[in-house]
């Protein structure tokens, strides 16, 4: 048997490309709506997940859950590599995730050669900002309201090569992109050569100018590197139109595919000069294969990738879009008229998405969010650091107008 015969009886050739993907049913399969946009477009949808009956789950932010569809994909997946052991590890395996790494590459909007599979953002962003090559008294710029693992690893590196880190913060609620992109350049000197921004601010969910914040840093010569934790498949760009030099996110988050999966990508150039994270001889220096060693992994979830990237096709990124921006926006507007509560995410609508933190003044985050849970069975979760005092409200495309009717009705309840 050659190698593309075994791979079409592993079942695992056709990753590449699906045509039609059921999306709903009770057993994965089935059609699409013929009507996209119809009511019952998204009830099809939130027909095709598992979700529990006894809460509302608005915390989709740690990550999104799989609908049955990619679940299934990936149980099959666990089931074929299971079955072949060693000779899937040994014959197919990187063969199959450069083949998603490349679909996924070309959904990004970049080439294929600069991009990798990894486990995660922190993972990515880690070895970029640990695998630099710093000299005593380089500076790195980045925000209070990042995520902290990456700031921690700038901490680290600092105390390890003598670096200095400038940390800014990015108003809640800006009323221009200048005013953004005016704290970053403040914060870039001589000697700056690295900054970090957050594409979507993980507690507030407010979405930053990352190209204005880019061009205006690589024109001072600093290399920008975002974090797209939240970003990918949430709400539509290119990663080639954001002028950055590295990119990278959690494809369990939006994309919803299994846990521990993302992606790092890196301008050619950059390729050669960043230290990986396990050491890997004997690739060329400018192939990004040599930053993607990971020692025996779960291949399975690099397979399931391909179908979670279907499935966002088949849904359409403007459409998932629109519905979570409808989701936040029904929210939104009830809130607005609650006078004890108070939004803590920018209005304007290139400045969110799905996310949408609401406090209330007087009341302790962590109470707001065990009295949603006890009274009104809605999970999300508090926020109370950097300024940002509230719970994070993230839908995502299961859930319904009703549950933000819910939710609004609650908040309306709780007062401090
Ligand atoms: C902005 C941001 N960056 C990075 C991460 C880390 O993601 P992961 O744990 O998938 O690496 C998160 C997680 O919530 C995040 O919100």
């Amino acid at each position: 048997m050659n190698k593309r015969e075994f791979l079409k009886k592993a079942g695992l050739l056709g990753l590449a490309g699906l045509s039609q993907i059921p999306l709903s049913g009770k057993t994965g399969r089935g059609k699409l709506p013929g009507d996209p946009d119809s009511p019952d477009f998204w009830q099809e949808i939130r027909n095709g997940y598992d979700l529990p009956d006894d809460f509302v789950n608005l915390e989709n932010g740690y990550y999104c859950v799989q609908p049955r569809y990619i679940r299934e994909k990936y149980e099959q997946h666990i089931r074929e590599v299971n079955r072949l052991g060693a000779r899937y590890m040994r014959t197919v395996q990187f063969e199959n995730k450069k083949a998603v790494a490349a679909k996924l590459a070309a959904a990004a909007g970049v080439p294929a050669d600069e991009l990798i599979i990894t486990r995660n953002t922190t993972e990515a962003l880690d070895m970029v900002i640990a695998g630099f090559p710093w000299r005593k008294g380089d500076e790195a710029v980045m925000a209070v309201h990042d995520y902290g693992a990456m700031l921690d690893m700038f901490k680290q590196v600092a105390r390890r090569h003598g670096i200095v880190n400038r940390m800014v913060t990015v108003p809640l609620h800006p009323k221009t992109d200048e005013e953004i992109v005016d704290v970053y350049a403040r914060a870039i000197t001589k000697r700056t050569k690295l900054l970090m921004v957050s594409h979507m601010i993980n507690i507030t969910g407010q979405i930053l100018p990352v190209r204005k914040i880019a061009d205006m840093a690589r024109s001072r010569g600093v290399q920008v590197m975002v974090d797209g934790a939240h970003a990918f498949a949430h709400f539509r760009f290119s990663v080639a139109d954001l002028n950055c030099d590295y990119y990278a996110c959690s494809l369990h988050k939006w994309l919803s595919t299994p846990l521990g999966a993302g992606f790092l990508w890196m301008r050619k150039e950059h390729i050669p000069k960043i230290w990986p994270l396990f050491g890997e001889e004997g690739i060329a220096p400018d192939n990004i294969a040599r930053l993607n060693h990971t020692g025996t992994h779960p291949p399975h979830t690099d397979l399931a990738i391909a179908d979670a990237l279907d499935y966002y096709k088949q849904m359409g990124a403007e459409r998932k879009e629109n519905r979570l921006r409808a989701l936040h926006g029904r929210l939104r507007s009830q809130v607005e008229m609650i006078n004890h509560a108070k939004i803590n995410t920018p209005a304007d609508l290139s400045r969110h998405c799905a996310i949408i933190n609401i406090g209330i003044p007087g009341m302790a985050p962590s109470l707001m969010a065990q009295r949603l849970f006890d009274e009104f069975k809605i999970y999300t979760v508090a926020i109370d650091n950097n300024g940002v005092q509230g719970c994070r409200i993230t839908p995502n495309v299961f859930n319904t107008f009703e549950e933000m009717d819910r939710l609004a009705a609650a908040i309306g309840k709780i007062h401090p």
